[in-house]
């Protein structure tokens, strides 16, 4: 069998000892497709040194890591830049939040040729490489330069936006060639695939064949939906282990009778946490009876403090949660707790069972695995409610959750208020619903789906003239 080749921005090291669960379940079922066939994950070091070597390769539980360090300019103009300053925001329907700057657009790039050249002389022939996320979409384009014609696939782990935000870069043209260099695309769901063929119908004068595949800049690739799963038995054993079950009992032990809705996200600006707090101050004005019975647990762990428009909306976040706590807590209860830090997913799991709501609620979001987390947790006996945006991909897959619009607060208050006061029969119902779905396609599915429909595209197609 051919080996796999996995390339992304961040690789994760495998750790034999994780009790905790602290690698998610991409990292795991990455981890055991490249020991099936002793394969190498490429990405960078997470390092920044002024004269960064070739590859640094090493052994890894059963497969090979190669890192590569970023310059401090790579740092700035590729990873702060480019990709969270420009692709992140504009994929997340975020124009007003993307930056527009040519020297992002040459780091961008420069580092992406730069992990093709240092990969290059590693790949084997009849290797199947597969590239992961908006951080390196011209990596392909730079092998084939090289006279790669391995079957390459690219998964995009996030939204894929409409064609009049995307031709807002001035790099756009440049970016979709570069996808045309794979033999298959990925996406999470069939809207981001109809966005990006409507971009090649209409933008590029591509064509898409009957079969499926699609024709532009000489090139003929397949492009699809592959909504990414979670490992369900993975984190239902979490979620009931003893670990587990002591937070569960922590957790009940602190609300002393309360109910809770729970919150767990990135800080970061597409996930709506302003958004959901104003929803929140809402409910307690229009319900005074939550006052002292019902709290909000944000867990917001901090990202890319490099990135301008972070620190504002951090700013932003803690005014208001600092405003709505003063304006409704009491000697004995504070609505928002508000948790700067990471938790290990074991202890997520016994947070999950003890809220009574979790609240998925971002303005843009390629599928959110958080969804389908808090979903999994949930027991028979007494399930939580999921309150989901349907800007999330995961809407698509979750039909038991109470599906929201987060731009409007009255909406989402009124569904707090919903799930909050659902009966035992209605939550039963939406669980187990949810159960369907997860089971319908875990994460171990979609790898396989993905790497097989790679191995079985056709050989790499130039058109005619
Ligand atoms: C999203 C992206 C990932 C990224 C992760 C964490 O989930 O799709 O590619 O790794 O955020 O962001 P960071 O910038 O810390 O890698």
């Amino acid at each position: 069998m051919s080996r796999l080749v996995v390339v992304s921005n961040r690789v994760s090291v495998p750790n034999p000892k994780d009790r905790e669960g602290a690698q998610g379940g991409l990292a795991v079922a990455m981890h055991a497709a490249l020991r099936r066939n002793s394969g190498v994950w490429f990405g960078w070091s997470g390092e920044v040194s002024e004269r960064p070597g070739p590859a640094a390769f090493r052994e890894a539980d059963g497969f090979t890591l190669a890192t590569i360090d970023l310059t401090p300019d790579d740092y700035d103009e590729y990873y702060n830049g480019y990709a969270n300053r420009s692709l992140w925001p504009l994929f997340h329907n975020r124009m007003g939040h993307t930056a527009y700057d040519r020297l992002y657009d040459r780091g961008y790039f420069r580092v992406n040729a730069r992990f093709a050249h240092a990969m290059a002389p590693h790949i084997r022939q009849g290797d199947l490489i597969w590239v992961h996320d908006y951080h390196l979409i011209a990596f392909a384009e730079e092998l084939r330069r090289m006279g790669s014609s391995h079957r390459i696939g690219f998964f995009l782990h996030i939204p894929f936006p409409p064609a009049d935000l995307l031709v807002t870069l001035s790099s756009h043209e440049t970016l979709v060639r570069g996808l045309f260099a794979y033999d298959l695309v990925g996406f999470q769901t069939d809207a981001d695939l109809r966005a990006f063929q409507d971009y090649v119908l209409n933008e590029v004068g591509g064509v898409l064949h009957r079969d499926g595949s699609l024709e532009a800049f000489g090139r003929t690739i397949r492009a699809g939906a592959f909504p990414i799963g979670l490992d369900l038995d993975e984190f239902r054993e979490l979620a009931a282990s003893r670990e587990a079950a002591r937070q569960e009992r922590r957790m009940h032990r602190s609300l002393a009778g309360r109910k809770m809705m729970i919150g767990v996200d990135r800080l970061d600006y597409t996930k709506g946490l302003e958004n959901r707090f104003l929803a929140f101050e809402r409910l307690l004005a229009d319900y005074p009876e939550h006052h002292g019975n019902l709290l909000l647990l944000q867990i917001a762990p901090p990202s890319r403090g490099g990135v301008p428009e972070y620190g504002a909306m951090r700013s932003e976040v803690e005014h208001v949660c600092g405003r709505i706590n003063g304006r409704f807590a009491d000697v004995d209860w504070v609505p928002i707790r508000y948790v700067n830090r990471g938790y290990p997913r074991r202890t997520l799991g016994g947070l999950f069972r003890a809220a009574h709501v979790g609240l998925v609620t971002p303005l843009k979001d390629g599928m959110n695995l958080v969804a389908k987390e808090f979903a999994a947790a949930q027991t028979e006996e007494d399930p939580g409610v999921l309150v989901l945006s349907r800007f999330a991909g995961a809407a698509r897959e979750l039909d038991g959750a109470v599906i929201v619009n987060p731009y409007d607060p009255a909406v989402l208050m009124d569904a707090m208020q919903r799930a909050l006061n659902m009966s035992l029969e209605e939550r039963r119902e939406r669980r187990d619903a949810m159960s369907a779905a997860l089971k319908r396609n875990t994460v171990a599915d979609w790898r396989d789906r993905f790497v097989s429909a790679l191995r079985e595209t056709p050989r790499t197609r130039l058109s005619e003239g």
